[in-house]
């Protein structure tokens, strides 16, 4: 039996370079060898108040984005987590059994109480129970997600062998944090510093769904600096970044070509950028033209989230058939 990897994908709406090239192509390669569930998180997103037009048209540019990276429908089961709503139902009974002070201590929910202390909801402190519940819903067992979710995993074990310890069932298992490849590739941004980010502003980012053009100009713009003036002299971060992208997109031949300039001083910024934004709308493409494809086929998305619906509603049902069993809810009649 193949293992079952479930990984939820922020609503946020557009994806950029740093997505693509991290968490996706992670994606893309475990479908054939494990069952894999991919949501879009809807639910969670919530927590931030999300207008109901801000809500929908995120939806479905990231299923569009997902599909047009590679995700295959048939293969995975890619789908909308309000489409199952059999998750509120275990989150709600997992609620029943994670703690006040467990909750509050939760890091990302420290850093959100800081960054919003007006919104300091119930559904944000509970944010990793909700999570929990979209893992155990499907018995997820490996799950794809970056450092700062670990201590969310942490919590969907703690819930799960609770749950299991409160009735004497051995029927959680432990999920674990999965990367594909140990090697994660390093996405940084436009801006000079850090990694290509949605909270770094979008002249940092370049989106899956940006058109050659404005790959162009964000990228002509992007920081640099005056140029080496010494012989092989490090480089400082805003160039070291740029260069990191053009190891992505580019050739090997390309990046050393312009490794060999910097390091004898005669490289001239504006045919460096020239070259990585022509290597980079040439990189984004394929999937480029997918997005132009797909994103007014109201056909082709119906029938994909139909069928994903239908495919992580039936392992939700059987689960939360069984949780019913063991925590003694049943018809009295
Ligand atoms: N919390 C995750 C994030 O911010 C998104 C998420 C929600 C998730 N539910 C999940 C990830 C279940 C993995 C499994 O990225």
């Amino acid at each position: 039996m193949k293992e079952t990897v479930v990984s939820g994908i922020r609503s946020t709406g557009k994806l950029h370079l740093g997505n693509y090239y991290g968490a996706l192509s992670n994606f893309v390669k475990m479908q054939d060898a494990y069952n894999c569930f991919f949501f879009i998180a809807d639910l969670h997103s919530l927590t931030t108040h999300p207008t109901p037009g801000d809500l929908s048209r995120t939806v479905r540019e990231v299923v569009v984005e997902y599909l047009a990276a590679g995700i295959n429908p048939e293969t995975s089961t890619i789908y909308v987590q309000s489409d199952v709503p059999e998750v509120a139902e275990l989150y709600l009974y997992l609620n029943m059994n994670a703690y006040l002070g467990e909750l509050e201590r939760a890091t990302a929910f420290k850093d959100k109480v800081r960054a919003n202390p007006d919104n300091v909801n119930a559904g944000l402190l509970t944010y990793p129970v909700l999570m929990a519940s979209d893992i155990l819903l499907h018995h997820g067992t490996k799950v794809p997600v970056g450092k700062d979710q670990e201590q969310h995993l942490e919590m969907t074990r703690t819930f799960g062998n609770r749950f299991n310890r409160l009735y004497n069932v051995d029927y959680f298992q432990e999920a674990m944090a999965f990367s594909y490849s140990d090697k994660l590739v390093k996405i940084p941004g436009l801006d000079g510093n850090g990694k290509m980010g949605k909270s770094n502003g979008d002249a940092s980012c370049v989106y899956l769904s940006d058109t050659p053009e404005v790959i162009r100009k964000k990228v002509m713009r992007a920081v640099s600096d005056a140029g080496p003036t010494e012989m092989n002299q490090p480089k400082p971060e805003a160039i070291q970044n740029l260069f990191d992208l053009m190891k992505v997109v580019s050739t090997a031949d390309t990046l050393a070509h312009f490794e060999d300039l910097y390091n004898n001083c005669a490289i001239r910024y504006g045919d460096f950028k020239k070259q990585l934004a022509e290597d980079m709308v040439l990189a984004t493409e394929p999937v480029r033209s997918r997005i132009n494809d797909i994103t007014n086929d109201d056909e082709y998305l119906k029938k994909v989230v139909r069928l994903g619906a239908e495919k992580a509603s039936e392992s939700a049902r059987k689960t939360i058939r069984e949780v019913r069993e063991i925590i003694g809810i049943k018809k009295l009649f």
